[in-house]
């Protein structure tokens, strides 16, 4: 069974459901209290044992880069004034050289389309898939890392799930399963967006995925689905005829960052976990709430 070292992050959406905010600051750059939502799935990702990451990126994204880099002026600001725990912070987010590579996805033609333009970064390896803009909440481990764990568990392709929000499944790429025993089941389809009342489970498929490099093939015909976009579920759908798929339920709590009130809910939840903010966070919302 071959490692998984590299992950794919795509971040060349349009984040239409985030504008105006999304207009000039790339979604995947909005602040979860004091940090990129991008700095908390790298995190993930290096605690997962991911040694490059591949950012797929488009027009108006060159903040990434840019965060990713260092920035001369204002660490020796910081230097000067002594401030070394924020020095310390920001620089822990960089990359080792070579950790990062950056290709371009020219339109925004669907999220198949853009796992596609980092194939040749690939190879012929397994690989994993972070959406960034769905945040994950593991604090018992990592939510790719929980992916790891299940990879080298069945090997194949990994799909991490978890339950929709009671009525909303209709809103999410949906897993079917053959049996459900455990966290990790086998897959027998999945489904992008189901009508009402037709899917296949409560299983939403939330944004972490290991996959073999064949997709690549798959996706190579750009056949478009649900939305007129190229779609990696409708991918997957298709490897799964030749390739064993599992879903892992993972242990957490998925915050979808590219919704208006998904993100004000993780700035909510990570504001009060955090120690040096937990206390403050808790007395402003009760005093906004009049509580
Ligand atoms: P979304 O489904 O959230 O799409 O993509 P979006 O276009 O960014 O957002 P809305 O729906 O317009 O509000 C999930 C992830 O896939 C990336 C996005 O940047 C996001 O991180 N993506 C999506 C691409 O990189 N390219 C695409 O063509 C589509």
């Amino acid at each position: 069974m071959k490692p998984v070292r590299k992950a794919v992050l795509p971040v060349a959406g349009l984040g239409t459901r985030v504008l105006p905010g999304a207009k000039t600051t790339p979604k995947e750059m909005l602040n979860v209290v004091d940090r990129p939502i991008l700095s908390y799935i790298v995190a993930e990702g290096r605690a997962a044992g991911i040694e490059h990451f591949v950012f797929v990126t488009g027009r108006g994204k060159g903040a990434i880069e840019d965060y990713f880099d260092h920035h001369i002026e204002m660490e020796s600001q910081l230097e000067a004034k002594g401030k070394t725990d924020i020095l310390a912070d920001i620089r822990s987010d960089l990359p080792k050289p070579g950790e990062m590579s950056f290709v371009r996805q020219m339109a925004p033609l669907g999220l198949g389309h853009a796992i596609w333009c980092a194939r040749d970064i690939i190879g012929d390896e397994p690989f994993a898939i972070m959406l960034p803009d769905m945040l994950m909440h593991a604090p018992q481990r990592p939510a790719l890392a929980q992916a790891m764990d299940a990879y080298s568990q069945v090997g194949g392709n990994i799909v991490v799930v978890e339950p929709a929000p009671e009525g909303e499944a209709h809103k999410y790429g949906i897993v079917a399963l053959d049996g459900q025993d455990g966290r990790l089941n086998r897959m027998t389809g999945m489904v992008e967006k189901p009508a009402p009342g037709t899917e296949p489970s409560n299983l939403f498929i939330s944004g972490r995925y290991i996959l073999q490099p064949e997709i690549f093939k798959l996706l190579a015909d750009q056949q478009k689905g649900a939305g007129g976009e190229i779609q990696l579920t409708d991918a997957m759908f298709r490897l799964m005829a030749i390739e064993s798929f599992h879903a892992l339920e993972y242990e957490g709590t998925t915050y979808d960052c590219g919704d208006k009130i998904g993100l004000l809910r993780a700035n909510v939840a990570f504001a009060l976990q955090r120690e040096d903010l937990g206390a403050a966070a808790r007395k402003a919302i009760m005093e906004l709430l009049r509580i």
